[in-house]
Protein backbone atom coordinates (compact mmCIF):
# COMPACT_ATOMS: atom_id res chain seq x y z
CA UNK A 1 0.00 0.00 0.00
CA UNK A 2 1.49 3.63 -0.96
CA UNK A 3 1.16 6.45 1.59
CA UNK A 4 -1.80 8.66 0.67
CA UNK A 5 -1.63 12.12 0.20
CA UNK A 6 -2.03 14.43 2.99
CA UNK A 7 -5.98 15.44 2.88
CA UNK A 8 -6.13 19.58 2.70
CA UNK A 9 -9.82 20.13 3.33
CA UNK A 10 -12.15 18.69 5.95
CA UNK A 11 -16.28 19.27 5.94
CA UNK A 12 -17.35 19.20 9.38
CA UNK A 13 -21.46 18.65 8.88
CA UNK A 14 -21.98 19.77 12.01
CA UNK A 15 -26.02 18.73 12.08
CA UNK A 16 -28.99 17.92 9.80
CA UNK A 17 -31.25 19.82 11.44
CA UNK A 18 -32.38 23.45 8.64
CA UNK A 19 -34.98 25.62 8.81
CA UNK A 20 -34.80 25.33 5.03
CA UNK A 21 -36.02 22.37 2.47
CA UNK A 22 -33.89 23.15 -0.38
CA UNK A 23 -34.67 20.28 -3.23
CA UNK A 24 -31.24 19.82 -4.01
CA UNK A 25 -29.99 19.31 -0.19
CA UNK A 26 -26.69 17.82 -0.35
CA UNK A 27 -27.63 15.60 2.77
CA UNK A 28 -28.11 12.37 2.41
CA UNK A 29 -32.17 10.54 2.56
CA UNK A 30 -31.64 9.28 5.41
CA UNK A 31 -30.88 12.23 8.29
CA UNK A 32 -29.13 12.10 11.45
CA UNK A 33 -31.29 12.71 14.63
CA UNK A 34 -30.04 15.77 17.03
CA UNK A 35 -29.55 12.70 19.70
CA UNK A 36 -26.72 11.30 17.15
CA UNK A 37 -24.58 14.53 16.91
CA UNK A 38 -21.33 14.72 17.79
CA UNK A 39 -20.24 17.05 21.30
CA UNK A 40 -18.43 20.05 20.88
CA UNK A 41 -15.33 18.18 22.99
CA UNK A 42 -15.22 15.20 19.98
CA UNK A 43 -15.07 17.97 17.06
CA UNK A 44 -11.88 19.60 18.93
CA UNK A 45 -10.26 16.21 18.93
CA UNK A 46 -11.28 16.03 15.26
CA UNK A 47 -10.06 18.90 14.34
CA UNK A 48 -6.63 18.53 16.16
CA UNK A 49 -6.19 15.07 14.20
CA UNK A 50 -7.35 17.04 11.24
CA UNK A 51 -4.39 19.73 11.35
CA UNK A 52 -2.08 17.14 12.28
CA UNK A 53 -3.02 14.95 9.52
CA UNK A 54 -2.55 18.51 7.13
CA UNK A 55 -5.59 19.45 6.94
CA UNK A 56 -5.51 23.64 6.44
CA UNK A 57 -9.01 24.82 5.35
CA UNK A 58 -12.18 23.67 7.92
CA UNK A 59 -15.66 23.98 6.08
CA UNK A 60 -18.10 23.99 9.07
CA UNK A 61 -21.78 22.89 7.61
CA UNK A 62 -24.62 21.34 8.09
CA UNK A 63 -27.90 21.28 7.54
CA UNK A 64 -27.81 24.49 8.91
CA UNK A 65 -24.57 24.67 11.40
CA UNK A 66 -25.85 27.58 13.54
CA UNK A 67 -28.54 24.66 14.67
CA UNK A 68 -26.18 23.92 17.36
CA UNK A 69 -25.98 26.33 20.44
CA UNK A 70 -22.71 25.25 20.66
CA UNK A 71 -21.35 26.40 17.54
CA UNK A 72 -18.94 29.26 19.07
CA UNK A 73 -17.36 26.50 21.08
CA UNK A 74 -16.61 24.37 18.45
CA UNK A 75 -15.37 27.69 16.20
CA UNK A 76 -13.14 27.93 18.71
CA UNK A 77 -11.51 24.46 18.83
CA UNK A 78 -11.27 25.21 15.08
CA UNK A 79 -8.98 28.59 15.47
CA UNK A 80 -7.12 26.33 18.71
CA UNK A 81 -6.00 23.83 15.89
CA UNK A 82 -4.79 26.00 13.82
CA UNK A 83 -7.36 25.23 10.97
CA UNK A 84 -8.39 28.29 8.50
CA UNK A 85 -12.67 28.15 9.37
CA UNK A 86 -15.17 28.91 6.94
CA UNK A 87 -19.34 29.12 8.10
CA UNK A 88 -21.69 27.70 5.50
CA UNK A 89 -24.72 28.98 6.33
CA UNK A 90 -28.10 29.77 5.03
CA UNK A 91 -27.66 32.73 7.63
CA UNK A 92 -31.43 32.50 8.58
CA UNK A 93 -30.63 31.47 12.06
CA UNK A 94 -28.01 34.19 13.03
CA UNK A 95 -28.53 37.56 14.12
CA UNK A 96 -25.86 39.92 15.22
CA UNK A 97 -24.50 38.88 19.15
CA UNK A 98 -24.63 35.42 17.96
CA UNK A 99 -22.00 36.56 14.64
CA UNK A 100 -19.88 38.30 16.55
CA UNK A 101 -19.79 35.58 19.38
CA UNK A 102 -18.38 33.39 16.14
CA UNK A 103 -16.00 35.97 15.27
CA UNK A 104 -14.67 36.43 18.94
CA UNK A 105 -13.98 32.73 19.27
CA UNK A 106 -12.07 32.97 16.05
CA UNK A 107 -14.37 32.50 12.71
CA UNK A 108 -12.04 33.37 9.60
CA UNK A 109 -15.01 33.11 6.69
CA UNK A 110 -18.93 33.11 5.87
CA UNK A 111 -20.28 31.22 3.09
CA UNK A 112 -23.82 32.49 2.89
CA UNK A 113 -26.56 30.60 0.36
CA UNK A 114 -28.84 32.21 -1.63
CA UNK A 115 -31.70 30.21 -3.65
CA UNK A 116 -32.44 33.13 -6.21
CA UNK A 117 -32.34 36.88 -6.39
CA UNK A 118 -35.70 37.50 -6.61
CA UNK A 119 -37.11 37.06 -3.26
CA UNK A 120 -40.80 35.18 -4.14
CA UNK A 121 -38.70 32.79 -5.93
CA UNK A 122 -36.33 32.21 -3.30
CA UNK A 123 -38.76 31.61 -0.62
CA UNK A 124 -40.26 28.44 -2.59
CA UNK A 125 -37.33 26.90 -3.72
CA UNK A 126 -35.74 26.89 -0.11
CA UNK A 127 -39.41 26.37 1.29
CA UNK A 128 -39.19 28.79 3.92
CA UNK A 129 -41.42 31.65 3.79
CA UNK A 130 -39.12 35.27 4.81
CA UNK A 131 -36.05 33.13 4.45
CA UNK A 132 -34.39 35.65 1.91
CA UNK A 133 -35.07 38.59 3.76
CA UNK A 134 -33.48 37.09 6.61
CA UNK A 135 -30.46 36.15 4.22
CA UNK A 136 -29.66 39.48 3.54
CA UNK A 137 -30.13 41.23 7.05
CA UNK A 138 -27.17 38.55 7.76
CA UNK A 139 -25.44 39.31 5.17
CA UNK A 140 -25.41 43.13 6.08
CA UNK A 141 -24.40 41.83 9.73
CA UNK A 142 -21.40 40.02 8.25
CA UNK A 143 -20.27 42.75 6.71
CA UNK A 144 -20.60 44.81 9.34
CA UNK A 145 -18.22 42.30 11.41
CA UNK A 146 -15.66 42.75 8.69
CA UNK A 147 -15.84 38.83 8.11
CA UNK A 148 -14.68 38.15 4.60
CA UNK A 149 -18.35 37.01 2.49
CA UNK A 150 -19.02 34.08 0.01
CA UNK A 151 -21.91 34.24 -1.68
CA UNK A 152 -22.71 30.67 -3.07
CA UNK A 153 -26.04 30.51 -5.33
CA UNK A 154 -27.05 27.10 -6.74
CA UNK A 155 -28.40 27.00 -10.01
CA UNK A 156 -30.67 25.13 -11.94
CA UNK A 157 -33.40 25.50 -14.42
CA UNK A 158 -35.70 27.52 -12.44
CA UNK A 159 -33.37 30.15 -11.53
CA UNK A 160 -30.86 30.28 -13.96
CA UNK A 161 -32.45 32.81 -16.33
CA UNK A 162 -31.59 35.30 -13.37
CA UNK A 163 -27.84 35.14 -12.72
CA UNK A 164 -27.25 38.80 -14.08
CA UNK A 165 -29.28 39.88 -10.76
CA UNK A 166 -27.37 37.06 -8.73
CA UNK A 167 -23.85 38.69 -9.92
CA UNK A 168 -25.62 41.98 -8.80
CA UNK A 169 -26.62 40.61 -5.70
CA UNK A 170 -22.91 39.35 -4.87
CA UNK A 171 -22.08 42.90 -5.19
CA UNK A 172 -24.59 44.98 -3.27
CA UNK A 173 -23.85 42.59 -0.49
CA UNK A 174 -20.46 42.81 -0.81
CA UNK A 175 -19.27 39.66 -1.30
CA UNK A 176 -15.55 39.47 -2.46
CA UNK A 177 -16.11 36.02 -4.22
CA UNK A 178 -19.52 34.11 -5.69
CA UNK A 179 -20.19 30.12 -6.38
CA UNK A 180 -22.38 29.79 -9.03
CA UNK A 181 -22.66 25.92 -8.23
CA UNK A 182 -24.87 23.85 -10.60
CA UNK A 183 -26.88 21.48 -9.02
CA UNK A 184 -25.14 17.66 -8.30
CA UNK A 185 -27.79 14.98 -8.82
CA UNK A 186 -27.60 12.36 -6.04
CA UNK A 187 -29.66 12.07 -3.26
CA UNK A 188 -32.72 14.82 -3.17
CA UNK A 189 -31.66 16.35 -5.93
CA UNK A 190 -31.59 12.76 -7.84
CA UNK A 191 -35.36 12.84 -6.73
CA UNK A 192 -35.87 16.75 -7.79
CA UNK A 193 -33.87 16.24 -11.16
CA UNK A 194 -36.86 16.77 -13.53
CA UNK A 195 -37.93 19.88 -11.82
CA UNK A 196 -34.19 21.41 -11.73
CA UNK A 197 -31.84 20.59 -14.91
CA UNK A 198 -31.14 23.48 -16.89
CA UNK A 199 -31.71 23.59 -20.92
CA UNK A 200 -28.61 24.04 -23.09
CA UNK A 201 -29.68 27.07 -23.93
CA UNK A 202 -30.12 28.42 -20.63
CA UNK A 203 -26.67 27.06 -19.99
CA UNK A 204 -25.11 29.04 -23.18
CA UNK A 205 -26.40 31.84 -22.17
CA UNK A 206 -25.24 31.84 -18.41
CA UNK A 207 -22.17 30.97 -19.46
CA UNK A 208 -21.79 34.19 -21.85
CA UNK A 209 -22.70 36.33 -18.39
CA UNK A 210 -20.17 34.72 -16.78
CA UNK A 211 -17.33 35.40 -18.95
CA UNK A 212 -18.65 38.52 -19.45
CA UNK A 213 -18.97 39.61 -15.24
CA UNK A 214 -15.68 38.33 -15.13
CA UNK A 215 -13.93 40.74 -17.44
CA UNK A 216 -16.42 43.47 -16.18
CA UNK A 217 -15.72 42.85 -12.48
CA UNK A 218 -12.03 41.68 -12.66
CA UNK A 219 -10.31 42.75 -9.28
CA UNK A 220 -13.99 43.28 -7.51
CA UNK A 221 -15.69 40.18 -7.20
CA UNK A 222 -14.31 36.58 -8.16
CA UNK A 223 -16.95 34.15 -9.38
CA UNK A 224 -16.24 30.34 -9.26
CA UNK A 225 -18.66 28.75 -12.27
CA UNK A 226 -18.44 25.05 -13.69
CA UNK A 227 -19.70 23.73 -16.44
CA UNK A 228 -22.57 21.07 -14.98
CA UNK A 229 -22.34 17.36 -15.74
CA UNK A 230 -24.87 16.56 -17.42
CA UNK A 231 -23.81 18.95 -20.14
CA UNK A 232 -19.92 18.34 -20.22
CA UNK A 233 -17.82 16.43 -22.38
CA UNK A 234 -15.47 14.92 -19.43
CA UNK A 235 -16.55 14.90 -16.09
CA UNK A 236 -14.88 16.99 -13.26
CA UNK A 237 -12.24 15.78 -11.20
CA UNK A 238 -14.85 15.22 -7.90
CA UNK A 239 -13.60 15.62 -4.62
CA UNK A 240 -9.88 16.22 -6.37
CA UNK A 241 -10.21 12.06 -6.77
CA UNK A 242 -11.72 9.90 -3.98
CA UNK A 243 -9.33 9.72 -0.80
CA UNK A 244 -6.87 12.24 -2.29
CA UNK A 245 -7.72 15.42 -0.96
CA UNK A 246 -10.72 15.59 1.18
CA UNK A 247 -12.57 14.12 4.18
CA UNK A 248 -16.14 14.94 5.20
CA UNK A 249 -17.07 13.87 8.99
CA UNK A 250 -21.31 13.10 9.36
CA UNK A 251 -23.41 14.76 12.21
CA UNK A 252 -22.87 11.18 13.61
CA UNK A 253 -19.36 10.92 13.23
CA UNK A 254 -18.88 8.60 10.23
CA UNK A 255 -15.85 9.88 8.34
CA UNK A 256 -16.63 9.80 4.32
CA UNK A 257 -14.70 10.44 0.67
CA UNK A 258 -17.16 12.64 0.12
CA UNK A 259 -20.27 14.38 1.60
CA UNK A 260 -22.50 11.95 -0.45
CA UNK A 261 -20.57 8.83 -0.39
CA UNK A 262 -23.33 7.57 2.55
CA UNK A 263 -25.53 6.98 -0.71
CA UNK A 264 -23.06 4.31 -1.79
CA UNK A 265 -24.11 0.84 -1.00
CA UNK A 266 -21.60 -1.94 -0.07
CA UNK A 267 -19.62 0.90 2.27
CA UNK A 268 -18.92 0.73 6.03
CA UNK A 269 -18.09 3.65 6.97
CA UNK A 270 -15.39 4.16 9.93
CA UNK A 271 -16.24 6.40 12.62
CA UNK A 272 -14.39 9.41 14.68
CA UNK A 273 -15.82 7.59 17.76
CA UNK A 274 -13.74 4.47 17.10
CA UNK A 275 -10.83 5.60 15.32
CA UNK A 276 -8.47 8.46 14.44
CA UNK A 277 -8.74 10.55 11.56
CA UNK A 278 -5.04 9.40 10.90
CA UNK A 279 -6.18 5.51 11.13
CA UNK A 280 -9.37 6.13 8.60
CA UNK A 281 -7.25 7.90 5.89
CA UNK A 282 -4.60 5.62 5.43
CA UNK A 283 -5.65 2.57 6.92
CA UNK A 284 -9.89 2.37 6.23
CA UNK A 285 -11.20 0.36 3.07
CA UNK A 286 -13.83 2.96 2.27
CA UNK A 287 -10.93 5.49 1.37
CA UNK A 288 -9.15 2.71 -0.63
CA UNK A 289 -11.54 1.49 -2.37
CA UNK A 290 -11.25 4.09 -5.39
CA UNK A 291 -8.44 5.59 -4.30
CA UNK A 292 -5.80 6.23 -7.20
CA UNK A 293 -6.34 4.33 -10.44
CA UNK A 294 -6.02 0.57 -9.92
CA UNK A 295 -9.82 0.55 -9.52
CA UNK A 296 -10.79 1.53 -12.56
CA UNK A 297 -12.31 -0.20 -15.81
CA UNK A 298 -12.17 0.68 -19.16
CA UNK A 299 -12.21 2.96 -20.59
CA UNK A 300 -10.42 5.29 -17.87
CA UNK A 301 -7.50 2.66 -17.02
CA UNK A 302 -6.00 3.19 -20.77
CA UNK A 303 -7.26 6.93 -20.78
CA UNK A 304 -4.44 9.82 -20.74
CA UNK A 305 -7.32 11.81 -18.49
CA UNK A 306 -7.08 9.07 -15.51
CA UNK A 307 -5.15 10.94 -13.10
CA UNK A 308 -6.20 14.49 -14.23
CA UNK A 309 -10.30 13.91 -13.27
CA UNK A 310 -9.77 10.10 -11.46
CA UNK A 311 -12.96 8.96 -13.32
CA UNK A 312 -14.86 11.62 -12.08
CA UNK A 313 -17.53 10.98 -8.98
CA UNK A 314 -18.71 7.73 -7.92
CA UNK A 315 -21.79 8.93 -6.42
CA UNK A 316 -22.94 10.18 -10.34
CA UNK A 317 -21.58 6.77 -11.67
CA UNK A 318 -23.21 4.97 -8.94
CA UNK A 319 -26.79 7.01 -9.21
CA UNK A 320 -27.05 6.90 -12.79
CA UNK A 321 -25.30 2.84 -13.48
CA UNK A 322 -26.05 1.41 -9.87
CA UNK A 323 -22.08 0.82 -10.08
CA UNK A 324 -19.85 3.13 -8.20
CA UNK A 325 -16.95 1.39 -9.77
CA UNK A 326 -17.99 2.80 -13.07
CA UNK A 327 -16.60 5.43 -15.30
CA UNK A 328 -18.99 8.54 -14.66
CA UNK A 329 -21.40 9.01 -17.24
CA UNK A 330 -20.77 12.70 -17.75
CA UNK A 331 -17.59 11.30 -19.37
CA UNK A 332 -18.57 10.95 -22.99
CA UNK A 333 -16.49 7.90 -23.77
CA UNK A 334 -18.64 5.99 -21.00
CA UNK A 335 -20.81 3.75 -22.55
CA UNK A 336 -23.54 5.33 -20.24
CA UNK A 337 -23.29 8.80 -21.49
CA UNK A 338 -26.96 8.33 -23.41
CA UNK A 339 -28.19 8.36 -19.55
CA UNK A 340 -27.73 12.07 -19.52
CA UNK A 341 -29.24 12.79 -22.77
CA UNK A 342 -32.11 10.40 -22.02
CA UNK A 343 -32.46 12.65 -18.87
CA UNK A 344 -31.74 15.96 -20.44
CA UNK A 345 -34.86 14.82 -22.64
CA UNK A 346 -37.26 14.05 -19.85
CA UNK A 347 -36.68 17.08 -17.61
CA UNK A 348 -37.25 19.19 -21.04
CA UNK A 349 -40.90 18.31 -20.92
CA UNK A 350 -41.70 17.88 -16.96
CA UNK A 351 -43.00 20.74 -14.94
CA UNK A 352 -41.64 22.47 -11.55
CA UNK A 353 -43.33 20.65 -8.89
CA UNK A 354 -40.15 20.00 -6.05
CA UNK A 355 -40.11 17.02 -3.56
CA UNK A 356 -38.92 18.97 -0.90
CA UNK A 357 -35.82 17.97 1.71
CA UNK A 358 -37.97 16.43 4.58
CA UNK A 359 -36.82 17.18 7.88
CA UNK A 360 -38.98 15.62 10.40
CA UNK A 361 -37.26 16.87 12.92
CA UNK A 362 -37.48 20.50 15.03
CA UNK A 363 -35.80 23.46 12.80
CA UNK A 364 -35.25 25.62 16.10
CA UNK A 365 -31.40 25.88 17.55
CA UNK A 366 -31.11 23.77 20.39
FE1 LIG B 1 -11.85 10.66 -17.28
FE2 LIG B 1 -12.28 8.02 -17.49
FE3 LIG B 1 -13.45 9.71 -19.23
FE4 LIG B 1 -10.81 9.29 -19.34
S1 LIG B 1 -12.43 7.77 -19.74
S2 LIG B 1 -11.83 11.29 -19.46
S3 LIG B 1 -10.32 9.02 -17.12
S4 LIG B 1 -13.80 9.59 -16.99
FE1 LIG C 1 -19.31 11.43 -4.00
FE2 LIG C 1 -18.55 12.72 -6.26
S1 LIG C 1 -20.11 13.28 -4.79
S2 LIG C 1 -17.62 11.01 -5.30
Amino acid sequence: MTEPPAPLGLLAELTHRCPLRCPYCSNPTELSRASEELDAATWGRVFREAAALGVLQLHLSGGEPAARRDLPEIVAHAAAAGLYSNLITSGVLLDAPRLAALAAAGLDHVQLSVQDAEEGSADRIGGLPGGHARKLRFAEEVRATGLPLTLNAVVHRQNLDRLPALIDLALALGAGRLEVAHVQYYGWALRNRDALLPTRAQLDAATEVVRAARVALKGRLVIDYVVPDYHAHRPKSCMGGWGRQFIAVSPAGRVLPCHAAESLPGFRFPSVREHSLAEIWSGSDAFQRFRGTAWMPEPCQGCERRELDWGGCRCQAFALTGDAAATDPACALSPHHHLLDLALHEAAEAGREFTYREMGRAAAAT
